[in-house]
């Protein structure tokens, strides 16, 4: 297998030789924006790895990694307006740059481009998980909208709507590139598996660094979730853990339209701090993570290879950005 920084080269070579038509220049330019933007490009070079590591051929495997990080950063458009973000990856987000309808179209837009290099491969399995996948993660996403206004929220229904959401993307980039290389089905499977726990963690490490990430690093506000009343799995400890006064002043950063930023983000920080959610949040990461190296090395390649997957999914699930 080659190093992660080889795979990411390949990625980002094929990104920056995408060709967009010029007209209407609204439309694609804000596709040509957000792609060039980088990020960890983390899914496509997953798709490459597994490729890879079952002895699959590149260039098909380079298509439908197009596809899945094309289809994640259209999820990222749409993510923005529904989260009402202004920043991301360092810079403003499509919606703020330009307006929501821009948002909403070069969105849709980029989904029917991911959906045509998914299609290039010609692997009707393929195919058929990225669609599955696709509709799972707005299933996510709706839940993920439907618990800002509840708070009754279990860390259950948390951990299914961030599997929708979030993991099952990381699995099927690992499936998509095992399947282009003609793997068995139960290392298909196995590498499914093993994405969506390395998923898992991945969003658990989300939600921590949207409180306590260096914004520099990270290239997103801090405290996004916190002034939507996102039910991470932060606030849904911090709810069921927090009595007394603590109790009272939780329920009113909740509860009141009024407060800004500056005022709740960092009150409720303390307060997740004072009820120490943090350390659960990490070993709860840590078991995640636990679970995808166990599933790596199920899988039958060469120990060199499992290894590279679990570096690469230890250092996820430590990440800063
Ligand atoms: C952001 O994904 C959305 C989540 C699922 C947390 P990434 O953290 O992979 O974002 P980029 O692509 O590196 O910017
Ligand atoms: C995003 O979750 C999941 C998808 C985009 C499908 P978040 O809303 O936590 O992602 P960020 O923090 O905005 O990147
Ligand atoms: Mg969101
Ligand atoms: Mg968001
Ligand atoms: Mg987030």
């Amino acid at each position: 297998m080659k190093t992660f920084q080889t795979y990411l080269d390949t990625v980002n070579q094929a990104i920056a030789a995408i060709p967009y038509p010029e007209q209407p220049s609204q439309l694609y330019e804000p596709i040509a924006y957000h792609m060039a933007l980088g990020g960890k490009r983390v899914r496509p070079v997953l798709v490459l790895m597994a490729c890879d590591a079952l002895g699959g051929e590149e260039d098909i495997a380079l298509d439908a990694a197009l596809g899945v990080e094309m289809f994640h950063n259209f999820t990222l458009l749409h993510d923005d307006v529904m989260d009402n973000a202004d920043v991301r990856r360092g810079k403003p987000t499509v919606h703020r740059r330009w307006n929501s309808n821009t948002a909403i179209l070069s969105g849709d837009t980029m989904l029917t481009l991911a959906t045509q290099f998914i299609a290039r491969t010609g692997n009707k399995a393929v195919m058929d998980l990225f669609n599955k996948t696709a509709i799972e993660i707005y299933e996510g996403q709706q839940w993920d909208m439907d618990f800002e206004d509840r708070n009754d929220v279990t860390v259950d229904e948390y951990i299914n709507m961030i599997r929708l959401k979030t993991s099952v993307l990381l699995g099927c980039a690992l499936k998509t590139g095992a399947l282009l290389a003609d793997g068995t089905e139960e290392d298909c499977d196995t590498l499914y598996e093993a994405g969506v726990n390395m998923g898992l963690a991945f969003q658990l490490q989300d939600d921590l660094l949207d409180v306590w990430g260096d914004p520099k690093t990270f290239g997103k506000e801090i405290g996004g979730d916190i002034m939507n009343n996102k039910k991470t799995f932060l606030l849904i400890n911090a709810m069921r853990l927090a009595t007394g006064d603590d109790a009272d002043e939780l329920r009113h950063w909740l509860n009141d339209p009024y407060t800004t930023r500056d005022d709740k983000v960092p009150a409720v920080t303390a307060l997740y701090e004072r009820l120490g959610v943090r350390q659960l949040a990490q070993d709860v990461i840590a078991e995640y993570n636990a679970r995808a190296v166990e599933s790596f090395n199920r899988v039958k390649i060469s120990d060199e290879d499992k290894q590279a997957f679990i570096d690469l999914a230890n250092r996820l699930a430590g990440r800063s950005k």
